[in-house]
């Protein structure tokens, strides 16, 4: 434990055109992205590295080229938007302008029509982040709503801020625990 690595994976084709879930595959630069990850985390000369990734194409991509044990869990695919799967948020204000309205408003308790809530990704995510507890050298390649979760999590966010959390693409986050709490670092890499 004391010791965690997570990034978002690289740009996926559906980041391009603004589409939420999905299973997109990277983007050319999400590719490139990949590339200087697996340079840059190869350099690292992680004891014991381990990659845990979703089970969707983009987070396993993005992970591919490094050399370590991967493992995909579902517990760590994006929030499943249900009925919006795959739309754009300009879409969802034509389509569905309540429930978009109503996201607004509780962001971190809404659960998308035959979908999730962050809520619902916090619950799914606990034996996983009880098991990163006691792990080290673990880098999880996730989505932006999972990693939130994990992050506020980790950092004691308060849950209702959680779902605004800034977790930027192409960018490496890592956590130290330093006494009781975690202290954050980033790597932006130049893609
Ligand atoms: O847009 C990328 C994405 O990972 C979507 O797949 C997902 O629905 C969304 O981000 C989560 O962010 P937010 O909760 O802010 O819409």
């Amino acid at each position: 434990g004391g010791l965690f690595f997570g990034l978002q994976h690289g740009e996926s084709e559906y980041n391009v055109i603004g589409r939420i879930g999905g299973d997109a595959n990277l983007s050319p630069r999400g590719r490139m992205y990949a590339q200087s990850l697996a340079k840059h985390i190869q350099a690292l000369n992680l004891p014991s590295l381990q990659i845990w990734t979703s089970t969707l194409q983009r987070t396993k991509a993005t992970g591919a080229g490094i050399q370590a044990p991967q493992i995909h869990l579902h517990e760590l695919d994006e929030i499943w938007s249900g009925e919006c799967e795959s739309l754009s948020y300009e879409e969802l204000q034509e389509r569905y302008p309540r429930e978009l309205a109503l996201r607004d408003r509780e962001k971190l308790k809404y659960r998308y029509p035959q979908g999730e809530s962050y809520i619902d990704v916090m619950n799914r995510l606990v034996p996983v982040l009880t098991q990163l507890e006691c792990e080290t050298n673990v880098l999880t390649i996730s989505h932006q709503a999972v990693l939130r979760c994990i992050l506020g999590y980790f950092l004691e966010t308060p849950p209702e801020e959680i779902p605004y959390i800034h977790v930027p693409l192409h960018t490496i986050i890592k956590l130290t625990l330093q006494g009781y709490n975690y202290n954050m670092e980033t790597v932006k890499m130049p893609i």
